[in-house]
């Protein structure tokens, strides 16, 4: 019983949200550095502009400036008894424009470095090639994955990483929450600019966009997949999913279809990445839509770039009410998403389900049987600062050790009760970041406190939280104690 003595605990960051110096030793402009600062006070939403303009708040650009900090940061994580360290490769960093002919040396040797220091201190790295934080120059110049061209551009920058840091990283995932973009209706233009460099203007067909672009990437992770089993045959290849069950409302049989429609349209990706094709409701979708952006010889490319194990995120769940708004197609809209009742939400209105992790992992061991990696969960708080206690800590973040550990529990239960075979857990984020979804450094994750927020009045210091060494106790005794 419990966890496999390999167990890979740790935590997850991602290089536009941690590492900062955004223009530094050859980097080019990549679409998180066009990124405004939000805010969840004021409701003031994050805006995309068109390149990096005078007198705007872009919180990436600095963010809690990892590439200058992260062999302390790294140290500190180490001191949990971290085995494992999630964070991405800033495609601009290797290829500042996305479509440039040779690598970036300065780049490259970065992450040598990098991941050196994470083997020193004995922390497998877990890597995403493509973490919303594309060139932006492959926005500008292709529209994103509108164009076949980023199809090659994306295979070549994953085989210089793959050749490059063969036998430094065996655990690589291609696109991080590919499938956020299903969600077009919601945040269209949002996720598909972070997800594939895809700018939508007034007027465009954005479903339409968003099947043909997310296709385009789908058989570009495929290729990535195909290209590392060629270069390192150690090396372990998995996609990464935004994991958010729907329920639906009510035991109504039209609420029941209406929520497996939805989990239709949010998670076919999964389909393509680990059976290699397309699920046939999604060909009738794209039959009945006329749709033809399948060419010729993609069918054995998905064939042929089967994904190692499915990496995925979870922070929440959600329920969803037929209103019939799309006829017998049962199909789903974000807009029929119904609060559900038995579930308290954080500040940011994310419903806290527990339980609902320990059903997705059962949801994807029923359908693929494959190995699995839950690469992000965790808690976005506001923390206060107190006085230091005697502990050694002065943030008391209880909430964030509720949260994880009642998640801890729900995935040990998979593990324990239903036989769901997983690989590790890297907790989202083991430090303070910058919020993808809202631009904040004030919306806090970690376990080590940074001190910077909304306003830009910190000095960037570090410091332990009370989960810290909470953290360090439930890896000391593989999850046994929470
Ligand atoms: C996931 C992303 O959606 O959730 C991360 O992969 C992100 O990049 C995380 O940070 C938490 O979301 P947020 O918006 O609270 O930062």
């Amino acid at each position: 019983m419990g966890f496999r003595k390999d167990f890979l605990w740790g935590g997850a960051i991602a290089a536009h949200q941690a590492e900062g110096a955004w223009d530094v030793d050859g980097k080019g402009v990549s679409i998180a550095d066009v990124m405004t600062a939000g805010d969840n006070v004021t409701k003031t939403p994050r805006r995309i502009t068109r390149g990096v303009l005078e007198g705007e708040d872009y919180p990436n650009h600095k963010a809690i400036d990892f590439y200058y900090h992260y062999k302390e940061d790294l140290k500190l994580c180490a001191e949990m008894g971290f085995k494992s360290f999630r964070t991405s490769i800033a495609w601009t960093r290797i290829y500042p424009n996305g479509d440039d002919e040779q690598p970036n040396e300065a780049g490259l040797k970065f992450y040598d470095e990098m991941f050196d220091t994470m083997k020193e201190l004995g922390i497998e790295p877990v890597i995403t090639l493509s973490h919303f934080e594309m060139p932006y120059n492959l926005a500008a110049k292709y529209n994103g994955f509108m164009d076949r061209r980023c199809i090659g551009f994306f295979e070549r920058f994953a085989r210089t990483c793959f050749a490059r840091y063969k036998g430094k990283v065996k655990y690589w995932m291609t696109f991080n929450e590919i499938n956020n973009q299903a969600e077009w209706r919601a945040m269209g233009a949002h996720h598909m600019v972070q997800e594939g460099a895809v700018l939508v203007n007034e007027g465009d067909d954005m479903e339409a966009m968003m099947y043909e672009s997310a296709h385009n990437e789908l058989v570009a992770s495929a290729l990535a997949v195909k290209a590392a089993h060629e270069i390192d045959p150690d090396a372990m290849v998995g996609c990464m999913i935004g994991m958010n069950g729907v329920y639906p409302a009510t035991p109504n049989p039209a609420d029941v279809l209406n929520a497996q429609q939805a989990m239709h349209q949010k998670y076919y990706f999964v389909e393509v990445h680990a059976r290699g094709h397309y699920p046939s409701h999604m060909l009738k979708k794209f039959e009945r839509k006329g749709y033809d952006f399948i060419k010729e010889g993609d069918a054995e490319i998905l064939e042929a770039g089967k994904v190692d194990y499915i990496g995925f995120s979870y922070y929440m769940s959600f329920a969803t009410q037929f209103t019939g708004r799309f006829g017998d197609t049962y199909d789903f809209s974000e807009e029929d998403y119904v609060r559900n009742t038995y579930l308290k939400a954080s500040d940011w209105g994310w419903q806290i389900d527990p339980i609902g992790l320990r059903w997705v992992l059962n949801w994807f061991n029923d359908r693929f049987e494959l190995p699995m990696m839950i690469v992000e969960n965790g808690f976005g708080a506001y923390d206060k600062v107190i006085d230091r206690t005697e502990e050694g800590y002065m943030i008391d973040d209880q909430y964030r050790i509720d949260y994880l550990s009642a998640h801890i529990a729900a995935m040990r239960d998979a593990v324990n009760y239903d036989g769901v075979d997983l690989l590790g857990y890297q907790m989202w984020a083991p430090i303070d970041i910058v919020s993808a979804s809202t631009g904040e450094y004030d919306k806090r994750y970690g376990f080590i406190y940074v001190n910077e927020n909304n306003a830009h009045t910190g000095d960037f210091s570090r410091d332990k939280k009370k989960s810290f060494f909470w953290y360090k106790n439930v890896i000391a005794t593989n999850g046994e104690e929470l």
